[in-house]
């Protein structure tokens, strides 16, 4: 019998939907254990979010601040075939949640030498979470063999309407009637088991190693280039803004309110504006700097961490 080792996140559920779909492939096969955890804050974050809520929590999550966590009962007498961890991005980083649990001495045990999966449900932009993912299971000495992630595919300016619908205000249809319904597809989640699928036939193969470009191969990364460029600014600009609201004071206080009230405007305006100019430069970026676009694409298509991120 293999075990897994199932460790997710979700607000409204649509992890859980990713994850059972690609983790169809192993259930109800008596060959498999899966051993399923939902990480619960000890504090849960709000949904919908309010509009202070939501911004005030940007700086503890770019910094990786750890919250309390409810214990969880996971049977550390198993040694575990393989991890898959499920989770969004927040802020370009991973969310508090999955970060918390991920700085734990409980993750640092049952991670230890085990190859895990991870599985992200997003808007689209999850290139600097993953970054960090890659040095958090780096710090717990797992080994990352595989990503699989599950975006909103709308346009950018479209998705960012629907998204703040989805968390301010707990839109789970249409938008204003006009606006299309936020997250993942039923087509992108029936997806899910040919994942599934490569992930038993290499675990059962012993070559785990490997599967990360036969995911690519059936279309478990989409890497856009207006999206990476996008990220990039975000990246280099949100630790900054972040130490400047952490200054004035710590999570929820009134002290630093004004600056997070002026990061919530700030923020859609600058993509608002941003999108359009950052689509046509990636539209030239692959005439301009062909191969350095192209070396990043491939860069984040794996799974090993640069020096210098
Ligand atoms: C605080 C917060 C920050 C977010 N930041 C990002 C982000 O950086 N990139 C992204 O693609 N989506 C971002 N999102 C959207 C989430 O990925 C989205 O809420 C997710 O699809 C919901 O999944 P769930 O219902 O399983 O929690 C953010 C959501 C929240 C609540």
């Amino acid at each position: 019998m293999k075990h897994i080792l199932v460790i997710y996140y979700s607000q409204t559920g649509q992890a859980k939907q990713v994850l059972d779909a690609s983790l169809k492939p192993f259930s109800g096969n008596p060959a498999y254990s899966l051993h399923y955890h939902l990480v619960k804050p000890q504090q849960a974050f709000p949904y919908p979010w309010s509009y202070t809520q939501f911004f005030d929590a940007f700086p503890e999550t770019v910094h990786g601040v750890p919250c309390g966590l409810e214990p969880l009962a996971i049977d550390e007498s198993i040694s575990y075939d393989l991890a898959v961890i499920a989770y969004q991005p927040w802020f370009l980083s991973i969310c508090v949640p999955i970060s918390s649990f991920l700085q734990t001495e409980q993750a640092g045990r049952v991670l230890k030498g085990v190859p895990v999966v991870t599985i992200i449900n997003c808007r689209n932009m999850w290139l600097g979470a993953q970054e960090k993912m890659k040095q958090r299971l780096l710090d717990v000495k797992a080994n990352l063999v595989g990503n699989i992630t599950f975006v909103d595919r709308s346009a950018n300016l479209i998705s960012l309407v629907t998204v703040l619908a989805h968390v301010l205000k707990g839109t789970k249809d249409k938008y204003l009637g006009i606006f299309p319904k936020y997250g993942v597809s039923e087509q992108d989640i029936l997806k899910g088991p040919e994942f599934g699928a490569i992930i038993k036939k290499n675990l059962e193969s012993g070559s785990l190693e490997n599967i990360q470009p036969e995911l690519n191969a059936a279309g478990a990364l989409d890497i856009r280039g207006n999206l990476l460029l996008m990220e990039g600014r975000g990246r280099a600009l949100f630790p900054l803004y972040a130490n400047y609201i952490s200054k004035k004071g710590s999570a929820g206080s009134a002290q630093r309110r004004t600056r997070v009230r002026i990061f919530g405007i700030v923020l859609p305006t600058a993509i608002l504006i941003l999108s359009p100019v950052i689509t046509i430069l990636s539209r030239l970026a692959p005439l301009l700097a062909r191969k350095k676009f192209g070396k990043e694409i491939a860069y984040y298509s794996q799974n090993t961490l640069r020096k210098s991120s």
